[in-house]
This record gives C-alpha cells, structure tokens and sequence, in this order.
C-alpha cells in the first residue's frame, strides 16, 4: 500500500491549492481527481463563464457603440465559436493545473477515490483498485446543483428541456426563449450572456429580490439595468411545474406560465456528502454539509474539509483559503479562516462586488454603522466609459474604531476593485490610515477613495 502524509479527496480550486501547498510545504502529498483537475470552478464554472460573458460584452459594445461614437455594422454571434473558446480557455488552465502539480511534487490519481476508513495507521482511500493510506485526509468533494423535486424537472433535465450550469455551458445554439429558475449568481450570469446575445430572458426568484445577500438598493439596480436591456423578472414567484414547452409558477396564489426552448435550473447548490465513503469515517455533518472549524477540522482527528464541501461560503476563492488553513494546520502553522472579508463578485455588465457587512446585515447584528453611499460618477473614469451609468458604491464603517466593514459596489471593474476593500476590512486599519493610500488616477476604484473622505 503507497503511503502519503496527506491524501486530498477532489482536485477543484480547494483541493489543487491545498495539494500545491502542502508538497511544497514538505508533505508526500497526493489528488485524486474523478473527472477533470479543476473541478467545477475551471471546467464548468467561474472560468467557462467568463468566458462567454467576455464574448457577449464585446457583442454588446459592437451594438451600442454609437452613443460613444462608434458604429459597428453586421455584427453577429457565432455560439459554436463561443463555446469553442471557451472549451480552448479551460483545456489550457486544466493542463496548467497538472502542470503545476506536477512541478510541485504532487501525485496525481485520476480516479474515483473511495474512503475506506481510517485505523491507527491513518486513513485508507481505495481509487482504480489500489488502496493509498495517509496520515491525514482533506475532502474537497465540491457540490451539486440543487435539483428540487418539481413536476417535469428531472425528466426535463433527462431529456435536454432543463440544463444546469453544466449543460447550458455547452449549449451551441442560442434558445430563442430562456427560463431562469433563481435569481442568484450563476441564473443572473447566465441571463445576462443569453439577453446579450439574443434570447428572450425570464428569470423567475422566489424572494422579493435578485441577487441573494447582495444590498438590496444594488440589486434593485441591477435589476433596474437589466430590465431596460429585455429580461423580465418574476419576483417571489414559485416555480411548480416544468415541462410541454413552458415553466408554470405560482403569483400572488395565481398560476401562470412563461413558454420556453430552454430553461437553466439555478437554484443553489449543495455539498456532496455521499457516494464516497464517508460514512465510514462517522464525520459531523451540519446542514447537510461536513462541519468544520476555524482550523478546517472535523469531527475526526486528521481528517479535514475545504471548499463547497463544507457548505460554508460557496466561493472558489473560500476554498482556495480554507485549503491552506488546513495545511497549514497539518504542517503546525497557527492559521485559522475568517470569514468576515470575503469578497463576492457577479460578473453581469455592470459587474457587482461586495465584501463585507451589509447596511442590513450590520443592523442585524446591533452594530453601530454610518453608511456612505455615493454615485459611482464621483469617479471620472467611470464617467468616461459608462455613458448613462447609474452605479452607486457603498461603505460601511463602524462608528466606535472608525473602520471598514463592508464595501458594495456596482460598476465595471468592480470584481477586479472589491479586493483592496477586503484588504481595508482585513487588516483594521483606520479610516484615517486609509485615506492616506494613493489611489491612481483616473480610475474606477477612486470611487473607494472619494467614500473614505466622505465618512465623518
Ligand atoms: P444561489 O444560491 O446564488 O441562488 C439561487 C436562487 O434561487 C436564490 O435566489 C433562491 O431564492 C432561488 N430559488 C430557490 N428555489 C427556487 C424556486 N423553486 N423557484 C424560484 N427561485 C428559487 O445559487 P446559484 O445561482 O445556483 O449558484 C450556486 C453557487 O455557485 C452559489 O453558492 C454561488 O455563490 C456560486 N457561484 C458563484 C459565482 C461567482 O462568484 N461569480 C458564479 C456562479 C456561481
């Protein structure tokens, strides 16, 4: 039987980082990996993802380029060339990934991986017919798309009426009518690339608004933005049937129904827990998730949990964190996960980004907040390059240390902004210390700047 110091269990963003860490950190360490390396961030996620929307935004700026000017005759989408893009972006990151395994030291098992249980010698994980054991065990197993048991669901994803994230990423012609079920990150993502190039776009969301945690007055304007652009929004609509060309929902206790070609399934996911032996281990689950601590450990000593798997913040760039944590734990490093500055993007034209408490999430706790809320048009660049522009930033500062807590946003570039507000979250400084940075001019993330000199 090989041995190893640490055997990860899913080489997605958590497990990779983590197996990249802990070689270099002096660990025999070895992945394996069921499907592709990367797992759902790379192959069928986050990067897919962007790629298309990269496509849709320079389709977008092809159509509305005369208000700055510029008009662009004939332009048209090609899907096929669309998704045969994106396919080359993720085949390159996936080889870089095993690349980098590889320069790391660290094994790569292109299998199944089944736990087998764990004895006074460490953990046993049986993958192609071999058994590997290990003093520790890090399970990054990921999530899946919640599938809710409504009529003509399943049977729709059977016969390619429904799609998830998994199968709409492929998709090689472009549906003239597109149902959304949820309004959350990756139904708003999808919706805005299918209204950009050409679908007729409903979202239907259960709540009274899109955008899950996000602000409310930022949601309302994305909302606002994307209405103006065609998508209609059923808002606190249950959805109760799908199926015969049409998703059927629930208005103020009337049923209706909006026809369809297609419709995404994007309701939330949730972690995977089972088919993998871990019911051999005895392992605390919590909400249907593995529970861990701030140190990423379970309820079974050596035996860790990074990423979607333990249902925390469903993030690539969490379980990026988390993974090391866990290493860093293993190789008795005092580390531990905070969640408090964790940044959180929807990649939508306009982008939205946020990090930190809400003006409602700080209410709720009983924290004594002032709230600067300022156009986005504070920022000259944002001027010049967002004709009509309605996007608002949003700073949360605690009054008694006279520091950030939370920063929203609504603008372009915001996704690559809303980490130097992590960091002012992070690392506690002081409005006063923050207004002493030098943001460079003109930029987008002035905006930021203009907000601190405003806080009183
Ligand atoms: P989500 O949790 O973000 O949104 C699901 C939405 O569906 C919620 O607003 C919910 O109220 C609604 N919903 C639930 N049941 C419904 C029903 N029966 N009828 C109508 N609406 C219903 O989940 P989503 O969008 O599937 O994303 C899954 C995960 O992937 C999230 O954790 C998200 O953070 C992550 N993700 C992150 C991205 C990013 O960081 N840019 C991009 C894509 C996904």
């Amino acid at each position: 039987m090989e041995l190893f110091d640490l055997i990860v269990l899913g080489g997605g963003p958590g497990g990779y980082n983590a197996a990249e860490k802990a070689a270099k950190g002096g660990l025999k360490t070895a992945v394996i990996e069921k499907r592709a390396l990367g797992g759902v961030c790379l192959n069928e996620g986050c990067i897919p993802s962007k790629a298309l929307l990269y496509s849709a935004k320079i389709f977008d700026y092809m159509h509305h380029g005369d208000v700055y000017g510029v008009t662009c005759k004939d332009a048209a989408i090609d899907q096929k060339k669309v998704i045969a893009r994106k396919n080359k972006v993720v085949k390159m990151l996936v080889g870089g990934v095993g690349a980098t395994m590889k320069k790391a030291g660290v094994t790569v098992i292109p299998a199944m991986g089944t736990i087998q249980g764990r004895d006074a010698e460490g953990f046993k994980v049986e993958a192609d017919g071999k058994v590997y054991g290990s003093k520790y065990l890090l399970i990054c197993a990921g999530s899946e798309a919640v599938v809710p048991p409504i009529p003509g669901l399943r049977e729709g994803l059977k016969d390619g009426f429904v799609l998830t994230n998994h199968e709409i990423l492929d998709l090689e012609e472009i549906p003239q009518k597109l149902a959304v079920i949820g309004g959350g990150v990756i139904g708003l993502e999808m919706a805005s690339y299918f209204n950009s190039v050409g679908s007729q776009v409903t979202v239907i969301e259960m709540l009274d608004k899109i955008a899950g945690p996000t602000d409310r007055e930022i949601s309302n304007i994305l909302m606002k933005n994307y209405e103006k652009k065609g998508i209609t929004f059923k808002l606190g609509c249950k959805v109760t049937a799908v199926g015969d060309g049409k998703v059927t929902f629930e208005e103020n206790g009337e049923v209706k129904s909006v026809e369809a070609d297609k419709v995404l399934c994007a309701i939330g996911r949730r972690a995977v827990t089972t088919g993998y032996g871990l019911e051999t281990l005895n392992v605390e689950l919590e909400r249907g998730a593995i529970k861990t601590d701030e140190f990423m450990k379970t309820n079974v000593a050596g035996l860790y949990a990074a990423g979607d798997v333990n249902g925390k913040i469903m993030l690539a760039h969490t379980a990026y964190r988390e993974g090391e944590v866990a290493v860093n734990n293993m190789l008795g490093k005092k580390d531990r996960m905070r969640y408090n500055a964790i940044p959180s993007v929807i990649y939508t034209n306009p982008e939205v980004g946020c990090v930190g408490e809400t003006e409602d999430s700080a209410k709720a706790k009983g924290l004594d907040v002032e709230v600067v809320n300022l156009p986005m048009a504070y920022a000259g660049r944002y001027v010049a390059e967002n004709e009509g522009g309605n996007g608002i930033i949003k700073v949360i500062v605690d009054k008694q240390y006279h520091r950030v807590l939370g920063v929203h946003m609504i603008a372009n570039y915001a996704a690559e902004i809303i980490y130097g507000a992590a960091m002012m979250i992070e690392t506690e400084a002081t409005i006063d210390n923050l207004k002493e940075i030098v943001f460079p001019h003109p930029t987008v993330s002035e905006a930021l700047r203009e907000a601190l000199f405003e806080v009183k």
